[in-house]
């Protein structure tokens, strides 16, 4: 994946926590908040890959932990921000970028299915709100982002569960931006669209298996619904999540931005 550089350096010697840094979106934040002079801390259950990240954010000449973290762990989270907080003192954002997908059909899905995509999705956004939230206020400002999805704000057949979760994140989203408001803290929801990481690659491979068409037809057929012409890459969103996170987003809070190449406008 390439990562322009960034142009401006908005974060200098501030403190970012990314989940779900090892991958993705949430890679691909983690450094671009990192390239504007952002330290980071890398929460995710995969170790190794937040160790490569953290790698690659040090040859960037900041400070970075990469620490394992499952985000429906409570004792997980709590251990993480104050590990977090140890080493640097503050918090200044918070990306919430975890998260799984799965296909199914209603009829199909499994109880426990269901509970993981809300417990990762929904609850895991949650415990580390809740948590940074507390240090956020002791400092009397923050930003947190969580990353929804456009599928949060329409049905679309095989992702009940998912789109459930992600409507969840944008309801809480709207709610704790009022809760948070006194504090300084703005809370704002990116909603993708498709978007070309491994949790996309995934879904190309096993829906085109279960339609019975090659993953080249699937991917164009993504392709063909996307005004602007092409999937959106993790440099697309950490763009929109750096704007967010700085001085210039500081009258926006409580807010679902769509960032889909005009796929949905809703
Ligand atoms: N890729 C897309 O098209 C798309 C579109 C809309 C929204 N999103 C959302 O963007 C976010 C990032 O997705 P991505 O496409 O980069 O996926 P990805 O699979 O590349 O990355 C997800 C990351 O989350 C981590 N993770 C999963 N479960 C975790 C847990 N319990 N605790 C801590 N970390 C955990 C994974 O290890 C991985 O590093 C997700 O919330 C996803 O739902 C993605």
């Amino acid at each position: 994946m390439n990562h322009q550089p960034a142009t401006m350096r908005r974060f200098t010697d501030k403190v970012t926590i990314a989940t779900g840094g090892s991958s993705g979106i949430g890679r691909a934040i983690a450094i671009r908040f990192a390239h504007e002079g952002s330290n980071v801390v890398i929460a995710d259950v995969d170790l190794e890959g937040a160790e490569k990240v953290a790698q690659e954010i040090r040859g960037l000449g900041r400070q970075v932990l990469a620490v394992k973290t499952d985000v429906i762990n409570k004792e997980d989270v709590n251990q993480m921000v104050n590990t977090a907080i140890e080493k640097f003192n503050k918090v200044d954002i918070l990306v919430n970028g975890a998260g799984i997908v799965d296909w199914a059909l209603l009829a199909e899905i499994e109880e426990k299915d269901w509970d993981s995509i809300f417990n990762v999705n929904t609850k895991g956004v949650f415990l580390c709100t809740q948590s940074v939230a507390k240090q956020m206020t002791k400092q009397k400002g923050g930003k947190i982002i969580n990353i929804a999805s456009v599928f949060g704000k329409f049905g679309v057949k095989l992702f009940s569960h998912y789109n459930a979760s992600k409507a969840a994140v944008i309801s809480f989203t709207q709610t704790v931006a009022l809760e948070l408001a006194r504090h300084n803290i703005n809370v704002n929801a990116i909603c993708p669209g498709d978007t070309m990481t491994p949790m996309m690659q995934a879904e190309v491979t096993t829906l085109s298996k279960r339609f019975g068409i090659s993953e080249k037809e699937y991917l164009d057929g993504c392709v063909a619904k996307v005004p602007l012409g092409r999937l959106g890459t993790p440099e697309d969103i950490a763009g929109l999540a750096a704007f967010l996170a700085s001085d210039d987003a500081a009258w926006i809070t409580g807010q679902s931005f769509n960032i889909c190449g005009g796929f949905y406008s809703g």
